[in-house]
């Protein structure tokens, strides 16, 4: 049973009957406690739970906290009834109460990194706990507890903290942390995510997720909608754009939207619905295996599956591990927001003054192999070469969904989905 959900009498009756594993101070709380609630015959209704008496419960939480001083194998519960008694205790003066500052802080601490952090710091409105929040919005960023430690940082205007959470080095935390801060609808989150949108040195995924999160916000789908005119948003940013501004509430924005991001089209300029949509679909593998191979469509040329398809991309025989449905209609219908690792594209300017173009496969001292968009290696020396540019854009093709119906590329993506790695023999 899940304890921090158990109602504040059941948590008492609980530990009633365990009272002997207890040090003195917590069972004779406990058991004044449970003398009180006892006459009321049902103790659990709500009521009786609104009702219990602040001296006790305070009295309780303050036996827990001292006795927290010797550990025992109860901790879990003791926990779980401070935090009980704590709920009860909120909007009491704190700075009129340092003992009962000292045991809120107490259990605060036990409860770092939970939903039970956020909760206590609401309920005493608990300043400097910033830090501690943000570990929470980290953790949550699509849940309400991790909503609110975000809504929480943001009410007290430490931007300095958030703005240093979005340039550490590590762009997946960057990444959640935008993703809270989004699901918050605030728009405090405006000065902070509008400048990664143009910031050519971020990691993509974090100017996508900027750019997913603004949208979210009715200024922020303004602002972006402006940069769109004004061509400020990158190529590889563009269908992000598209798919979240096409998807906005706001009818205003909305049409502008349709009308300066026209959704991409499959095959005879049908509109594809949003990615939203499109991910909840359920297709036809086996159909969906004919459209890969299709040779207007052109996938096998350049992807092998199991021992069918050429070696120029990434093999897909495994892709559904990988990649969920959202993440394949993206790597479709935007190939160049996130490259694979390795198959980057790379530009060779050639002493002769011939050019090269295509994905390096190996690399000595002497030479390179670079392998052009039909896969196929070309050996060249070092020597000959006069400058090598890597490329921000994808070897594959932009707009293969216009090879296709809505519906080939709904088989070809539930096809792909079913591509799993075996399950490891024991
Ligand atoms: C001209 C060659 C080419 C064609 C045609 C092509 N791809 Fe790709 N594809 C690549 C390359 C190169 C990459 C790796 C670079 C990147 O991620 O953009 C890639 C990446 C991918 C990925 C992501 C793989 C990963 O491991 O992250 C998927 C999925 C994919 N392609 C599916 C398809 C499908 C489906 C088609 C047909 C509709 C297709 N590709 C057509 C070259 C191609």
């Amino acid at each position: 049973m899940d304890r921090e959900r158990l109602t504040f009498p059941s948590v008492v009756l609980q530990a009633t009957f365990q009272h002997d594993q207890r040090s003195p101070a917590v069972s004779g709380s406990i058991r004044r406690l449970f003398r009180w609630t006892h006459p009321m015959n049902n103790a659990l209704t709500m009521k009786a739970r609104i009702r219990l008496p602040i001296g006790l419960l305070f009295g309780l939480l303050l036996g827990l906290c001292r006795a927290s001083a010797q550990p025992t194998t109860a901790e879990p519960d003791r926990n779980a009834i401070a935090i009980e008694a704590l709920s009860r205790l909120k909007g009491m003066d704190m700075e009129a109460n340092p003992s009962l500052k000292a045991a809120v802080l107490k259990v605060l601490e036990s409860t770092r990194g939970t939903p039970n952090f956020v909760k206590i710091v609401n309920d005493f409105q608990l300043k400097g706990q910033n830090a501690g929040l943000l570990e929470v919005a980290l953790q949550h960023p699509a849940d309400e507890t991790g909503v609110e430690a975000a809504r929480l940082i943001l009410a007290s205007h430490d931007l300095a903290l958030l703005h240093d959470a979005l340039h550490g080095t590590n762009s997946t935390a960057g990444a959640k942390i935008i993703e809270a801060l989004g699901n918050t609808h605030d728009k405090e989150i405006l000065p902070l995510l509008v400048p990664l949108v143009t910031d050519e040195t971020r990691d993509v995924s974090i100017r996508r997720q900027a750019i997913r999160s603004l949208a979210q916000v009715q200024e922020g789908a303004a602002t972006l909608l402006q940069f769109v005119e004004q061509d400020k948003v990158p190529n590889s940013l563009k269908f992000t754009a598209n798919t979240e501004l096409n998807a906005v509430r706001w009818p205003e924005l909305k049409v502008k939207a349709a009308r300066l991001l026209p959704p991409p089209q499959a095959r005879n300029t049908e509109p594809l619905p949003p990615l939203a949509e499109l991910a909840q679909k359920k297709g036809d593998p086996a159909r969906g295996a004919q459209v890969f191979a299709r040779a207007e469509v052109g996938c096998i040329n350049c992807h092998r599956i199991n021992e069918k398809g050429a070696d120029l991309g990434p093999a897909l025989s495994e892709i559904g591990t990988k990649l969920g449905k959202d993440a394949l209609y993206e790597a479709i219908l935007d190939p160049s927001a996130g490259i694979a690792f390795g198959y980057e594209a790379w530009q060779l300017e050639l002493k002769s003054g011939d050019e090269a173009y295509g994905i390096i496969i190996s690399e000595t001292a002497e030479e390179l192999t670079l392998k052009d968009p039909k896969a196929i290696p070309t050996r060249i020396k070092r020597s000959e070469i006069a400058t090598r540019r890597q490329l921000k854009t994808s070897i594959m093709p932009t707009d293969l969904q216009q090879t296709m119906s809505t519906q080939d590329l709904i088989d070809l993506v539930e096809y792909l989905y079913s591509l799993k790695k075996p399950p490891a023999n024991p």
